[in-house]
């Protein structure tokens, strides 16, 4: 029998939402994850829940009520429990110096913290060298790295070209990218960017 689509509750899909539901496809227990912008948890919190037991995640902000935030949200979330995690209070650009162990997920929400000083934002600078460290084999082969770009902002299309430009360097043997947007928009929607490592 048809059910109407309005029986299924679920809200409309964002793209955060998307991002979600493809990275959890690349997820397990015992997996290491990274959120390189731990904003107000969120993102921390859904690779956290998808790599326990067992996984060990890191995130990174350069702003201590971003980490926290997503302090709060954890140990809301978890109560007793201790899963593996430490919050890092410094710039993706240097996750060199923290992270030896190879990657399985890494996730880019880009742009500033909602409802905080918009100034504060991520910079092509800080994530490039990120990124470099990444696609040089910090992700494992079946790893993703999924980055969030809104372009709408102060810096946001200067981030964006420059990814774009970025992204089309890697090649194709090696990584597998894909590019996704909501299409019926007027104001400019953010782009979800996934690079999958082959
Ligand atoms: C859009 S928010 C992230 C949202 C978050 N993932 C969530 O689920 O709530 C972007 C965050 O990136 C942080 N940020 C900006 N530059 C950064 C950098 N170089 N390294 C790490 N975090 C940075 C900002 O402080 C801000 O909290």
């Amino acid at each position: 029998m048809y059910q109407a689509h309005k029986d299924i509750n679920k809200s409309p899909l964002r793209i955060t939402g998307l991002n979600h539901i493809i990275l959890k496809q690349f997820l397990r227990p015992g997996f290491c994850a990274i959120d390189a912008t731990a904003g107000n948890g969120l993102d921390t919190l859904f690779l956290l829940r998808s790599i326990n037991p067992g996984g060990y995640l890191t995130a990174f902000d350069i702003q201590a009520l971003a980490l926290e935030n997503t302090e709060n949200r954890i140990k809301t979330f978890f109560n007793n429990d201790k899963p593996n995690y430490q919050l890092i209070h410094d710039s993706h650009a240097n996750i060199a110096q923290y992270i030896k162990e190879p990657v399985h997920v890494a996730v880019f929400n880009l742009g500033y913290l909602p409802g905080e000083n918009h100034q504060i934002t991520t910079s092509w600078n800080e994530l490039k060298k990120a990124l470099m460290m990444l696609t040089d084999g910090l992700i494992v082969p079946g790893g993703i790295i999924s980055l969030t770009v809104y372009s709408g902002h102060e810096g946001g299309k200067h981030e964006q070209s420059n990814i774009f430009r970025y992204i089309k360097t890697l090649a194709p043997e090696k990584f597998n990218i894909h590019v996704t947007r909501k299409w019926n928009t007027v104001k400019p929607s953010p782009v979800l960017i996934l690079i999958e490592c082959l």
